[in-house]
């Protein structure tokens, strides 16, 4: 299979990522529950993991909040932040994750920066919506749906001259753009563990400056005789039992990242995809392409993008269709009505890749229009 649907989840996972799951299943017990050795071996496995993320962006092991997924973490940071009624900014390209939250927690949405990969109109709204009332704000990094890099670093310098709380969504950017935590000033930066960091599906990280609102109460293994959660992290955000199998995977991943450098692996995903566009757009499909864009392109052919998505599995090569829970992202690009057709490319991106792509386009999709 040409797995070309790495914005849903990174896939296949570099064998030491299998090999710590494997390993953490026979020899690791319940971290924080007791001071035997296969307990011992489990908090290890936690810490290692806080530490060596710790390392990628710039925080400390114990500002490490350990999530099921990066939804999980955006949830507990926008719940810790907003309430009926806060005044909220968000970028044009923000996820389900991001909106439907707010839309259940009642806040006044203001959108700012509709325009695909251009990020001066983002700045330009940007600032307009702060200077209209935003008490937080929040923005991805990279949109799920286009690859648009967003200028994160100066968003988040003017969220902080105005003193407005923010939080970064980092789902499609970590493990491949620097996500600098102490430099940024974030409140919070949410983020999955099995995309860009490599790890398994069921994993993710919430780095926090600040306490959360505890997004579970329960056994943290510390403080057992108070009745309130602790005040500390990361145990604040960590009640019950951890996935330890899945946080050593996860360690495992990051370690993989920081020896072959996200840098190195961003600027062959943009290669490609630079290079995937042409192709596409060679080929007669509308494409979605421009500066700041990571390794991810849409486009669509002269026929559903469903129906595009399911030929292109036959030919084994997978990609992702539809609005890809991001029907804002969708909304200002002008593609809510008809969706597109995801290719995105992960860190063994290779011209074969794209290569075998190409066959199947050529062979089975109608060009645009
Ligand atoms: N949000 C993920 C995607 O973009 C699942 O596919």
């Amino acid at each position: 299979m040409v797995y070309l649907d790495n914005g849903a989840t990174s896939f296949p996972k570099p064998q030491c990522v299998c090999d710590a799951v494997a390993e953490a299943m026979e020899t690791c017990a319940n971290p924080g529950r007791g001071s035997h050795e296969a307990a011992r071996a489990g908090a290890e496995v936690l810490y290692n993991c806080r530490e060596a993320a710790g390392q990628l962006f710039r925080c400390l092991p114990e500002q490490v909040v350990f999530t099921m997924n990066c939804t999980q973490g955006l949830n507990m940071a926008l719940r810790t932040l907003v309430n009926s009624g806060t005044k909220v900014v968000i970028s044009g390209f923000e996820h389900n994750a991001v909106t439907r939250t707010l839309y259940g927690l009642r806040a006044k949405v203001l959108v700012a920066g509709r325009n695909l990969f251009d990020q001066e109109d983002t700045l330009r709204s940007f600032y307009r919506a702060l200077q209209q009332g935003a008490r937080v704000a929040v923005f991805t990094h990279v949109s799920n749906v286009f690859g648009y890099i967003l200028p994160i670093e100066e968003m988040a310098k003017a969220c902080i001259r105005r003193g407005i709380p923010f939080v970064i969504d980092a789902a499609q950017s970590a493990g491949a753009l620097p996500v600098d935590f102490r430099t940024l000033g974030a409140d919070f930066i949410a983020m999955p563990g099995h995309k860009g960091l490599l790890g398994p599906m069921g994993t993710g990280i919430l780095l926090c400056k600040r306490l959360p609102l505890p997004w579970i109460m329960g056994g943290t293994g510390s403080e057992s005789a108070r009745q309130k959660m602790p005040d500390f992290l990361p145990d604040r955000a960590e009640a019950g039992t951890m996935n330890v199998p899945g946080i050593a995977g996860l360690g495992a991943g990051i370690r993989y990242l920081l020896e072959k450098t996200p840098a190195a692996i961003a600027m062959q995903e943009q290669k490609m995809a630079a290079k995937a566009a042409w192709m596409l757009k060679d080929l007669g499909m509308e494409v979605f392409s421009g500066p700041h864009q990571l390794g991810t392109v849409s486009f669509r052919c002269g026929m559903d993008c469903e129906t595009a998505a399911q030929i292109l599995a036959e030919e084994d090569i997978a990609v992702r269709a539809g609005l890809h829970c991001a029907p804002l992202a969708h909304k200002s690009a002008g593609t809510l009505d008809s969706g597109t057709v995801r290719i995105s490319f992960g860190h063994d991106a290779s011209e074969e890749q794209l290569q075998e792509l190409k066959r199947a386009v050529q062979t089975r999709l109608p060009p645009w229009g």
